[in-house]
């Protein structure tokens, strides 16, 4: 599959990069500055693109197999970037033709009950409040599109860099935690994931939660 990686440079991205290259996919890795370090891949090739801009999305999207995002917006940023991102993400794909992308979405708007999301749960920190309300406002973008192969794919609540086991659980809609109630995913697995889902499309069109 050729893949266009939304934030390769970053560090979900990078290993996003890394698990798709070891499949043996091409990877066409976007970042502001057109660099990203450390992938030496003669499948990989890194370019420049801003995606808050619909028509670099599109440019950049044209002739390939599928997108996969792992956008996050910069520390000096305001959340509310993730919202423009995927905006022109949707846009960029629609003028590019390109109908499949899957998205590294936030944990905030998954279930831990039948009626509590966990943004709204009294342990949840308050200085993560404002990206998670950006990534649901996302995932609400993206809940409209019917004419694209979509999944936004959550991380656990906590996702570090770590050790790829290859294992991990599923869930829709739902947090998904051991039988300590601990929800974690290392990156290097949620990679794992991410990839299973491009190759697989089970989540099309679904809010998937990942975790052990
Ligand atoms: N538990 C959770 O729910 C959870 C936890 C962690 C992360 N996340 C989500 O996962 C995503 C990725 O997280 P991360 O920690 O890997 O982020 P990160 O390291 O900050 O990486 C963000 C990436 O986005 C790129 N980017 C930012 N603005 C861009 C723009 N306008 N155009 C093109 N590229 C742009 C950056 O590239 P350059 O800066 O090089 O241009 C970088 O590659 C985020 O959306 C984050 O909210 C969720």
């Amino acid at each position: 599959m050729d893949v266009l990686l939304l934030g390769a440079s970053g560090r979900i991205g990078h290993r996003i990069a890394d698990e798709l290259l070891a499949r043996d996919h091409s990877v066409t890795g976007v970042s502001r500055s057109g660099t990203v370090d450390d992938v030496d891949d003669a499948d990989f090739v890194a370019v420049e693109g801003d995606a808050t801009d619909a028509g670099d999305v599109a440019k950049l999207a044209t002739g390939h197999d599928a997108v996969a995002s792992a956008l996050g917006p910069s520390d000096d940023e305001s959340p509310d970037r993730l919202v423009d991102m995927i905006t022109a993400t949707i846009e960029g794909l629609r003028r590019a033709s390109v109908d499949r992308l899957v998205w590294t979405g936030g944990a905030g708007g998954l279930y831990v009950d039948s009626e509590t999301l966990l943004v709204d749960t009294d342990d949840f920190p308050e200085e993560w409040e404002p990206i998670a309300s950006a990534a649901i406002d996302a995932y609400d973008r993206l809940a409209d599109v019917d004419d694209l192969a979509w999944t936004y794919l959550a991380p656990a609540a906590l996702i570090e860099p770590g050790e790829r086991t290859g294992e991990y659980r599923t869930a829709d809609r739902e947090l998904v935690a051991d039988e300590d109630g601990e929800s974690y995913i290392s990156m290097e697995d949620f990679a794992v994931a991410l990839a299973d889902e491009l190759e697989s499309g089970d989540g099309v069109r679904t809010y998937v939660g990942t975790g052990y």
